[in-house]
């Protein structure tokens, strides 16, 4: 069950009604296919107290990439069932051709600070591996994001042509 709509997530996010810091204390990356994409790096480093780094290199087998769908899901953990709290999917090559069709993802990935993290900031084909450098979720970012403390799974499934092929995976510890 959905708990938040996408207008009421906007309104919260708008409002900035939560104030929970988070801080990422565990990823897990899984290519389905290693002919097709192959993790060299997926590690969290501890840099300081409250924030650890994470760090993810993909290497691509089959170039160039010009479809993409992202499948994120939002998970409490240890509380019943582990339950979903949000889920999203998004064409990603649709998106970077025109973040203005999509304000809630536009504005989830402006203050999540991706951007200058990662080379997959561009637009479609990609056509060269795929890197993650040294990201975490700055204070500014957790303002925006209304959940209460508590641990949180982030699940994300990755597409091409249809295929599943790699899941990434980040367990979040959301504090006051
Ligand atoms: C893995 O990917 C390669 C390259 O795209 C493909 O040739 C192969 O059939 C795939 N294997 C499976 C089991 O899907
Ligand atoms: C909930 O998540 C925790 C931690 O990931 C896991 O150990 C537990 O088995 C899960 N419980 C259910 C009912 O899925
Ligand atoms: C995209 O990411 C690269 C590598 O992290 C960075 O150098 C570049 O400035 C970013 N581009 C934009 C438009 O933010």
């Amino acid at each position: 069950m959905l708990i938040f709509s996408k207008t009421i997530l906007l309104l919260a996010i708008i409002i900035g009604c939560a104030e929970a810091k988070f801080k990422i204390t565990n990823v897990k990356c899984l290519s389905t296919n290693e002919s097709f994409a192959k993790f060299k790096t997926c590690r969290l480093k501890a840099v300081r107290r409250n924030i650890n780094e994470l760090s993810v290199y993909v290497k691509l087998l089959q170039l160039p990439i010009d479809n993409v769908k992202i499948v994120l899901q939002l998970k409490k953990r240890n509380d019943y069932r582990n339950r979903s709290i949000y889920e999203f999917g998004i064409d990603a090559c649709a998106f970077f051709r025109n973040k203005r069709r999509n304000p809630l993802a536009d504005l989830f990935y402006r203050f999540s600070g991706l951007k200058s993290h990662s080379n997959a900031n561009h637009t479609c084909p990609y056509d060269h591996d795929i890197i993650l450098d040294r990201y975490f979720i700055d204070d500014k970012f957790s303002s925006f994001i209304p959940l209460p403390a508590g641990s949180y799974e982030i699940q994300t499934r990755w597409e091409t042509d249809g295929i599943k092929r790699v899941d990434v995976a980040a367990v979040i510890e959301a504090f006051d």
